[in-house]
């Protein structure tokens, strides 16, 4: 496929460097665009050499008032990364001040913008009305992830991963990309409750959101999906096999009956490690006095998976509040997974919130995963089964 890469100027451009190189490696033929700006923080020679074809730089060379045309017609996709707040008004309002934004107007294909800004430009109602514009226009935007930014300040704005990226252009390139179809994903989600009587329970602070989000995401992969979940008050994701389960023995048992037609298995929930051992079958109630709560150790459902998977790809998750990666190396070995997403919890952290932070703890391998939309993290976990599918040397 023949793609425009856009680079617009922010300490990101340095990034759309590798992103040349890993689109050419993909097999296809890449034109860059550096806008002005662009300019002053990466060199057009460092695309030239990376793509072997000429930059596109400036608007008012000799005959590049033309050339606009010529590369709209010519290219099948045009990505923007890193995109600025400015460039993304640009195509929003059809301006066509420089050879980007011209070419932006004269092309047809399908358009990819990856933003990357400060935080407050990122949320300003300015940029939210022309993302919106954008995304009405069908353009698809890869959300930006969250970490320390060129400003100094902490928060969303960061250009996106070149891996999130990559991925955002393979569904562009090929709409009906299935990578998942023949596979059959058990995913767990939510929380488990435990009764302490009729009406009260053991739970915790689950919400559903990370479950749910590889449940859509696998979906949307071609996979078919079981989601066994605890109680949630999320909807169900159109196309899955929803199974709703209250305690984590009820979890065990589905699990365990739709095993044998998984090809793979994720266990996203929160399930609880004790339960009360004798829950009262009346409302218990209160005296004033004390009340003793007995409480015995669950089964570890992830455990006996790792005994009884055979050669399904297991993926367990880790929820640390400290030592993460030394915990989820030991529970990859423990409980006989293929990977374990790490994950740090606490006041804001991974539980309940809409965007979370993983590591990928594997065999030989840790991937870091920054601070991003749940969704766009369940996608990066399901790139990466896909990968450990795939015998020893193969690239994607
Ligand atoms: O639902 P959200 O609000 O979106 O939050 C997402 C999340 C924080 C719940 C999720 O990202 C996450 O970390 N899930 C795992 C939570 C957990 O129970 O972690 P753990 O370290 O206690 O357990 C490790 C693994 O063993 C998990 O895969 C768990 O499903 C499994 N387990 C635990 C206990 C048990 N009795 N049986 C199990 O199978």
């Amino acid at each position: 496929m023949r793609i425009i890469l856009g680079v617009t100027g922010g300490i990101a451009a340095y990034k759309a460097a590798d992103l040349a190189r890993s689109l050419v490696r993909d097999g296809h033929e890449v034109q860059a665009v550096l806008t002005r700006s662009a300019e002053e923080f990466v060199s057009p020679v460092t695309f030239a050499s990376l793509t072997g074809k000429k930059v596109l730089t400036n608007l008012f060379e000799a005959s590049a008032a033309i050339e606009h045309i010529e590369v709209a017609q010519s290219n099948d996709l045009m990505l923007v990364a890193p995109a600025t707040a400015n460039i993304l008004a640009e195509f929003a309002h059809g301006l066509a001040g420089g050879f980007l934004s011209t070419l932006y107007l004269a092309f047809r294909g399908p358009m990819i913008l990856a933003p990357a800004m400060n935080t407050n430009m990122w949320d300003h109602e300015a940029t939210r009305a022309n993302l919106d514009t954008l995304r009405r226009r069908g353009h698809v935007i890869v959300e930006p992830g969250v970490g320390m930014l060129a400003c100094g300040t902490f928060g969303v704005g960061r250009l996106a991963e070149n891996d999130a990226i990559l991925d955002a252009v393979r569904r562009v390139v090929n709409p009906t990309l299935q990578d998942l179809k023949g596979e059959t994903i058990l995913i767990t989600a939510g929380p488990t409750q435990e009764p302490i009587d009729p009406v009260r329970f053991i739970s915790n602070r689950s919400s559903g959101k990370m479950g749910y989000a590889l449940a859509q995401a696998a979906l949307d992969r071609g996979a078919k999906v079981v989601l066994v979940s605890g109680p949630v008050a999320l909807d169900p994701p159109r196309g899955a096999e929803l199974v709703r389960i209250q305690t984590a023995a009820e979890m065990r048992d589905a699990v365990f009956a739709h095993l044998e037609v998984s090809t793979a298995i994720i266990k996203c929930a929160a399930v609880a490690d004790f339960r009360p051992a004798t829950p009262a079958k009346q409302k218990i109630k209160k005296s004033g006095a004390p009340v003793t709560l007995e409480l015995d150790p669950v089964g570890d459902i992830l455990a006996e998976l790792g005994r009884a998977r055979g050669a399904r790809l297991l993926v367990g998750f880790a929820a640390e509040t400290d030592n993460v990666l030394e915990y989820a190396r030991r529970k990859l070995v423990e409980k006989n997974c293929d990977m374990i997403v790490a994950n740090r919890v606490g006041a804001g952290l991974g539980f309940e919130a809409d965007t979370n932070e993983v590591l990928l703890v594997m065999k030989g391998e840790v991937i870091e995963v920054p601070q991003a939309p749940k969704r766009e993290i369940a996608e990066r976990i399901l790139s990466q089964m896909i990968r450990l599918r795939q015998p020893a040397g193969v690239a994607r």
